[in-house]
């Protein structure tokens, strides 16, 4: 075995990349609330559309997009991995476990959170995503060029209450999973500091409310203000 199979294969090593991947998707996230934010200008999906073809064609983008896909897998494979050791190590759960006392309730339940994000994602991935790239969507000219309608996509989709009641609760889940995360992922990495831990567990919390907050008011915002249309 090389150090490099040693070093993923073992307990710290599946923790390193847990950490690494959760940290590109904080930043997937950042970028992708950004750019959707463009769903509340108001100006029937231009800006969105060209914002949308944008990033589905220039190849540094793509790019990332690759690294987000390997992220997303890794930091599912390697928590099931993670999950399994400990279960092998403590085959017997604790006799007397306290609850609320000894840890918070997102850190322990990171797997069921994360089992709920998992199914919002397929349910998002199919509705835009995998349309996107691969299904029949109607074009619109803007100056001259064509570009797919997405916008139209998202607001048609987003006329169905079921889907923004799941994206809505999806959101809360997805704050949580992150408050936990965040912190969780700083520890591993060894980031801790006397003087600027209390400021990152700030802009940490601050995150894990404002991003999940913003995403959730987009269905909201697009179904509400189709009612006036
Ligand atoms: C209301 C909130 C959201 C809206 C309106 C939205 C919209 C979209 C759209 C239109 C796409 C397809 C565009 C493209 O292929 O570039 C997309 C892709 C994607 N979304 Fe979302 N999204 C939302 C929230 C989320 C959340 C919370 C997550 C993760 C937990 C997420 C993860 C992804 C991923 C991984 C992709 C594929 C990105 C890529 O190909 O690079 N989205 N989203």
């Amino acid at each position: 075995m090389t150090w490099v199979t040693k070093t993923l294969n073992s307990t710290l090593g599946r923790k390193l990349i847990m950490a690494l991947t959760g940290l590109f998707l904080i930043l997937f996230l950042t970028g992708h609330v950004s750019g959707n934010l463009l769903l509340f200008k108001g100006d029937g999906g231009q800006a969105f559309n060209m914002y949308a073809k944008f990033m589905t064609t220039n190849p540094a983008v793509k790019l990332l997009s690759y690294l987000t896909y390997i992220s997303v897998i890794g930091h599912i494979v390697y928590s099931i991995f993670l999950t399994q050791h400990n279960k092998s190590a403590r085959p017997v759960s604790y006799s007397t476990s306290n609850g609320s006392s000894n840890s918070a309730w997102s850190s322990r339940n990171m797997g069921v959170l994360g089992t709920i994000i998992l199914i919002f994602l397929v349910v998002h991935l199919q509705g835009f995503w995998a349309k996107m790239h691969w299904g029949e969507i109607p074009m619109v000219t803007y100056e001259g060029e064509e570009y797919k309608n997405l916008y139209l996509i998202v607001s048609e989709a987003f006329k169905q209450v079921w889907l923004v009641a799941l994206y809505v609760v999806s959101m809360i889940f997805l704050g949580f999973h992150l408050s936990h995360g965040f912190a969780s992922a700083f520890q591993t990495l060894g980031l801790n500091h006397k003087k600027y831990s209390p400021a990152i567990k700030a802009v940490g919390m601050v995150y894990c409310i404002l991003v999940p907050a913003l995403f959730a008011a987009m269905p909201l915002y697009i179904h509400f203000t189709s009612y006036t249309k």
